[in-house]
C-alpha cells in the first residue's frame, strides 16, 4: 500500500515514524507540509517531499492519505482525497463547524472511500481491556462512568484561540471514550466550566477546567473531569461502575519504583503527555487503519463517531453558556 502524509508536526511525526519503523509493507510515497522545518526533517529521512498537499492527492500511486495538518485544513483535505478515490485517516476533529462536518461526511459516503478518525485512545491497552471486560459482561450492566482527563499544562494562547475550545479540542477524546466504553448514545449534557488555571485562557474566550455530566439514552451516566493543568503530569484515568462490580484504569508511569522515607512513600509521576502516554495507541490505530483497508472492512472509528463526539462538545458549550442541561436533540 502506498500512502501520503499531510503535515509532519507533533502528531504527523509520530505516525510517520511508526509507519517507517513498524509497517514494512507500507510505502510512504510523499509527505506534504508547507514548513521549511518539515522539509528538512523529511529530506533527512530520504522521503519524497512537497510543500503542497495537492501533490499527494494528484499522485496516482497513493492509495491512502494520513491527514495530520492543522484542524482548519481537515475538511478540505478529506474532501479532496475522497474525490481522488483515496482512503483517509484524519486526525480529530474533522472541522469545528457541525454543518461542514456533515457536508464532508456526505461527500465521503458518496465517494465510497473509507474514512477513519484519530480517536487514538480507543486503541490504548488499558482502555481496550476495560472495553472488552465491559462488553463481556464482567461488571454486569454499566451504570456510572468516571473519566479523569487532565493535561500537564495548557497549550500556548495562540493555539487556544484556534483550537475550538476545551470541549472541542481536548474533552472531545473523553466524549468519544464515554460512547465507546458505554456502547450507547448520549441523550443529555450538563457542563460547568471555569477559568482556574490561567486568566489568559479566559481572556481568549475559553475555559481551562470543566466538569461534564453525560446522561445516556437509558438513564446511565458519565462524569468527565477536565483540567488544562495537573502539576503532577498527564492524568488519564477511568472507572466504570456496574451492577456486578467495578473496573478502573490508572495512569501509566515510566517505572514502578517506590521510595520509602521518613515523609512517606513516593513513586514516579505519570508519563508526561500524550506523545509518551499514548505511544501504543498511535501504533495500534495505524495498524487498525491499514488492516481495515486491506480487508475491505469497516473502519473501527468512523466519521460519524467524530460527529457524535462533536455534538456532545457543542452541547457542553451551550450548557455552560445557558447554565442548563442540553438535550442532544437540540444540536
Ligand atoms: N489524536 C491526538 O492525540 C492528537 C494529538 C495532537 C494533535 N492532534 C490533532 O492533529 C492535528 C495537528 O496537530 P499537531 O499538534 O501535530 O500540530 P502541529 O502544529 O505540531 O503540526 C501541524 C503541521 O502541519 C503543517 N501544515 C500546516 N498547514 C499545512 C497544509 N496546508 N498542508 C500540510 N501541512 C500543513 C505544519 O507546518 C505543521 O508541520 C490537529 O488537528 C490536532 O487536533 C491529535
Amino acid at each position: 500500500m502506498e500512502i501520503g502524509i499531510a503535515g509532519v508536526g507533533r502528531i504527523g511525526k509520530i505516525h510517520l515514524e511508526n509507519i517507517l519503523q513498524r509497517f514494512p509493507d507500507i510505502d510512504v510515497t510523499l509527505v506534504a507540509d508547507p514548513s521549511e522545518e518539515a522539509a528538512a526533517y523529511v529530506h533527512e529521512k530520504n522521503l519524497n517531499f512537497s510543500y503542497n498537499y495537492e501533490d499527494i492527492v494528484g499522485n496516482k500511486e497513493v492509495d491512502a492519505v494520513i491527514v495530520c495538518s492543522p484542524t482548519n485544513t481537515h475538511a478540505d483535505f478529506v474532501i479532496d482525497a475522497a474525490k481522488a478515490g483515496k482512503h483517509i485517516f484524519c486526525e480529530k476533529p474533522l472541522d469545528l463547524s457541525l454543518g461542514r462536518v456533515k457536508e464532508v461526511l456526505d461527500m465521503v459516503h458518496h465517494s465510497g472511500v473509507k474514512l477513519m478518525l484519530g480517536f487514538n485512545r480507543r486503541f490504548d491497552p488499558n482502555f481496550l481491556k476495560i472495553k472488552s471486560m465491559v462488553s463481556s459482561g464482567k461488571i454486569g450492566d454499566p451504570q456510572i462512568l468516571k473519566i479523569t482527563s487532565r493535561d500537564p499544562g495548557p497549550p500556548p494562547i495562540s493555539y487556544v484561540k484556534v483550537s475550538g475550545g476545551l470541549f472541542m479540542d481536548m474533552a472531545i477524546h473523553d466524549f468519544d471514550m464515554a460512547r465507546y466504553i458505554m456502547n450507547k448514545e448520549v441523550a443529555e449534557v450538563y457542563a460547568k466550566g471555569a477559568v482556574l488555571v490561567d486568566k489568559a485562557i479566559g481572556d481568549a474566550g475559553d475555559i481551562d477546567s470543566a466538569l461534564t455530566t453525560l446522561v445516556f439514552e437509558d438513564g446511565t451516566m458519565a462524569n468527565i473531569d477536565n483540567s488544562r493543568k495537573a502539576v503532577y503530569g498527564y492524568d488519564q484515568r477511568l472507572e466504570v461502575f456496574g451492577a456486578e462490580g467495578m473496573l478502573k484504569a490508572d495512569n501509566n508511569f515510566p517505572d514502578n519504583h517506590q521510595y520509602y522515607g521518613t515523609e512517606g512513600i513516593h513513586g514516579s509521576l505519570p508519563l508526561n503527555f500524550f506523545l509518551e502516554r499514548y505511544t501504543t495507541s498511535y501504533l495500534n490505530e495505524m495498524d487498525a487503519f491499514f488492516k481495515a483497508i486491506k480487508n475491505n472492512a469497516e473502519m473501527p472509528v468512523s466519521g460519524d463517531d467524530g460527529l457524535e463526539a462533536m455534538k456532545i462538545a457543542l452541547a457542553a458549550k451551550i450548557s455552560i453558556r445557558e447554565n442548563r442541561p442540553v438535550s442532544l436533540n437540540e444540536i
